[in-house]
């Protein structure tokens, strides 16, 4: 990609849905095009994530850093913020990504770093997002692109879709109604933020 394109990391540790949604608009829409901008690879945590095979079927080029392989928080977000450098992005996207970063990253790429969250935040931060809004009575559950701090599931939010919780949901049902709404929301999210860039 020539040095102006703006580059886009993907970090996935799982099944990539979202990652793939966000390739999938690109190419659609035509990014490239629209915003000089590209899919510079997507980096997974995880050698199994079933998102990589996805990412390379659609033309994407992975790299698999194992948080595994570094005996510290610092020294694996070291070697990724290297490895991400590489591609000297304009942006960069946690899809699943399933690690906490430490402050040294998320300063490192601050402004320039977004999340999906699979709440309405700022209710239901952590884990169980689904179960807990059930447990808790809400009437609506969701998800939410936020700007990401180095407070957990913290962070300006720059969009949120919203979902009925209906009577006798389950946790999956829930989680599989909200993530309809990601695979629209998030591409969305990422459009306007490219959109809003010089
Ligand atoms: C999504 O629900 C996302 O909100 C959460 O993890 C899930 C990732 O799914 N953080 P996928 O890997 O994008 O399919």
């Amino acid at each position: 990609m020539s040095s102006k394109t703006k580059n886009i990391v993907i970090l996935i540790s799982g099944g990539g849905s979202n990652m793939a949604a966000i390739v999938g608009a690109a190419q659609q829409q035509n990014w490239q095009q629209k915003f000089g901008a590209g899919i510079a690879a997507v980096i997974s945590n995880r050698a199994e994530a079933g998102g990589l095979e996805l990412a390379q079927s659609l033309g994407v080029a992975t790299e698999v850093l194992s948080h595994k392989a570094f005996d510290s928080r610092e020294a694996f977000d070291a070697a990724l913020m290297k490895l991400i450098d590489s591609y000297q992005p304009a942006l960069v996207i946690l899809a699943g990504f399933m690690r906490i970063l430490t402050p040294g990253f998320v300063n490192h790429y601050a402004g320039r770093l977004v999340n999906i969250h699979p709440s309405l935040l700022p209710a239901f931060t952590g884990l169980n997002t689904h179960q807990r809004a059930i447990d808790a009575g809400c009437l609506e559950a969701g998800c939410t692109v936020h700007q990401v701090t180095d407070e957990l599931d913290h962070g300006p939010i720059l969009a949120q879709a919203a979902v009925p919780v209906l009577p006798g949901d389950t946790a999956e049902a829930l989680s599989a109604r909200v993530l309809v709404q990601e695979h629209l929301l998030y591409p969305q999210a990422v459009h306007d933020w490219l959109q809003g860039q010089p």
